[in-house]
């Protein structure tokens, strides 16, 4: 099977991670529109117009499945990339919302859920969320998290001032936290010291690799025999990133 990852940048590099650790594609061809990257300070149109597009970059390709890793794309663009595809086309929002609730049973617990300015703006984590009987929910959009990840910062004096800068209203950690962005799981080991081990951090990665093998049946069988980049801009850079980040 051939699969299509699509991210707005490097970001969607973690999403890859987890797809190539479970071994349920043999080919995967990642896009990353690393030339208008950020999405996550765009509005719906600009979002949904770019996705298409990604779409018409996989068109030749012919993929069986395209994963949208990025959050923003997931929250703005979805229903209108399904409706110009023919192949299935699987978000990120569904599956970390469904990771959280297979793994938190009680539904009063506090959940934090931290995005990009245009993926908390759309609300799609929080009525997902509350139609599932979660209610105890607090949304912050931490952007600056994106540029500090992209600059190799996964720890240290400058994350931790971003820390205090977005989370010094919370006084206990919550019972868990959705990384909604791409780059967030890459400084998960520092969100996970910030919040005293006590939050579950929901990585929009696994919780897709849980979702393609209970809702699509997809087994973890399949040696990775190509893996292809390719970018809007500088598709070397990005390649760099994927060796150091993968
Ligand atoms: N990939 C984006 C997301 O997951 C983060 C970077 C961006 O703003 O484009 O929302």
């Amino acid at each position: 099977m051939r699969a299509g990852v699509f991210d707005s940048g490097v970001g969607g590099l973690s999403v890859l991670k987890s797809l190539i650790n479970a071994k349920l594609f043999e080919e995967i061809i990642y896009y990353g529109d690393t030339a208008r990257v950020p999405y996550g300070v765009k509005d719906k149109q600009t979002i949904i117009k770019f996705s298409l597009q990604a779409l018409d970059f996989f068109a030749p390709h012919q993929i069986d499945i395209l994963i949208v890793a990025c959050n923003t794309v997931s929250a703005y663009a979805l229903d209108t990339m399904r409706s110009h595809a023919k192949i299935p086309i699987i978000g990120v929002i569904e599956p970390g919302v469904l990771a959280l609730k297979n793994q938190i049973a009680d539904t009063d617990s506090e959940t934090l859920i931290i995005a990009t300015k245009a993926t908390i703006a759309s609300g799609e984590y929080e009525t997902r969320l509350r139609d599932i009987g979660f209610w105890n929910l607090k949304s912050l959009a931490t952007g600056l998290f994106v540029p500090i990840v992209e600059e190799g910062i996964f720890e240290g004096k400058v994350l931790e001032s971003a820390f205090e800068y977005y989370f010094h209203n919370i006084k206990t950690p919550p019972k868990a936290v959705i990384l909604g962005c791409t780059h967030f799981p890459l400084i998960s080991k520092a969100l996970d010291e910030y919040f005293k081990h006590q939050s579950l951090l929901i990585h929009s990665g696994e919780a897709i690799v849980e979702y393609l093998e209970k809702n699509l049946h997809l087994k973890s069988q399949h040696p990775l025999k190509s893996l292809k980049f390719y970018s809007s801009d500088n598709t070397s850079e990005l390649v760099k990133v994927a060796n150091k980040w993968l």
